[in-house]
Order: structure tokens, then sequence, then C-alpha cells
């Protein structure tokens, strides 16, 4: 066996629906940032499920919903009004097309869309983890950076992963 196997999963199949809106994004800088923050938010929503002790394939879950959490704000303009709940709507059928995802799965990554940015709220804890990986990721473009959002949630992942403080 070799040390690199490659297995297609749902993150395969994310990636098509995610790269084709990215794709349609005209301002480059914009198109960057999307790439770097969808993605970015997938990887730290993934370490924060496996972190909190889940399997796999709930980290896979969180990783989806967390490449897709911003998708209207970034496939319609920066400031939708509701982009968190428009964007779980906008998500739903693109993930039920592929028929990959049971009802349940499907439930579990809209309502983590829909709740994000409700960040002074606690819900759900799959929907925690999903606001923890936007936390997460805002502050990691810029560890040097002072918190400039999310700095509650940001103290608390700091301690929860054994970081040094600031
Ligand atoms: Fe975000």
């Amino acid at each position: 066996m070799s040390d690199y196997e490659r297995q297609y999963t749902r993150v395969d199949t994310v990636r098509n629906i995610l790269d084709t809106m990215i794709l349609g994004i005209e301002d480059p800088l914009r198109q960057r940032d999307a790439y770097v923050h969808l993605y970015g938010v997938g990887q730290a929503c993934a370490m924060i499920a496996l972190k909190r002790g889940h399997d796999g394939n709930y980290a896979e879950l969180a990783c989806i919903a967390g490449m897709l959490h911003d998708f209207v704000k970034y496939e319609v303009a920066q400031d939708v009004p509701a982009h968190a709940k428009k964007g779980a709507l906008r998500v739903w059928p693109l993930l039920q097309a592929t028929g990959e995802f049971t009802e349940e799965e499907l439930t579990m990554i809209c309502t983590g869309i829909a709740n994000h940015s409700d960040k002074m709220r606690t819900d759900d804890e799959f929907s925690e983890i999903i606001k923890d990986g936007d936390a997460m990721q805002h502050w990691l473009r810029n560890p040097a950076e002072a918190f400039f959002s999310e700095k509650s949630r940001n103290v608390a992942l700091r301690e929860e992963f054994g970081m040094r403080e600031r």
C-alpha cells in the first residue's frame, strides 16, 4: 500500500459546486477571497469537529458546511441581507440534487449555514462548529493582528487548542 491513497469523497462533489460559483466571480481579488475564506473555513471546521471528538464522517459534513457557509455572499454580493438564511435555502437544492446526502445530513448542513451569522448566540453543536470555523479563519489569515471581530470565540478557541494567549 502506498502512502498516498486518493479516495473520492463528498468533499469532491461540493468542490465542483463551489468552484463553479467561484469561477463566476469577475473581480479577481474577490475571487481570491472566496477561495481562501471558503476553503479555509471548511478546513477549520473539519479540524474543530475532529478536536471535539467527532468521527471523519461528521467532520466531512462540518467541512462541507464550512465550504458553503457564505455561498450567497460570494455568489450575489458582499452585503446581501440575511445571507446566512438565504445561503441555506440556496445550498439545500444544490446538495439534494447530487443524491449524495440524506435528509438528516441536509438539515444539519443547512441549519449550520443558516445559524452561522449569529455568533453571539449558542446553537446546536454542529452550528457552533461552523461559527467557530468562520471565526478561526478570520483570525488565522493574519494571526499577528489583534482580533478584529469575534474576539470571545477566538479566545475560547485558543484555550481549547492549547495555544498561548496573545
Ligand atoms: Fe464567513
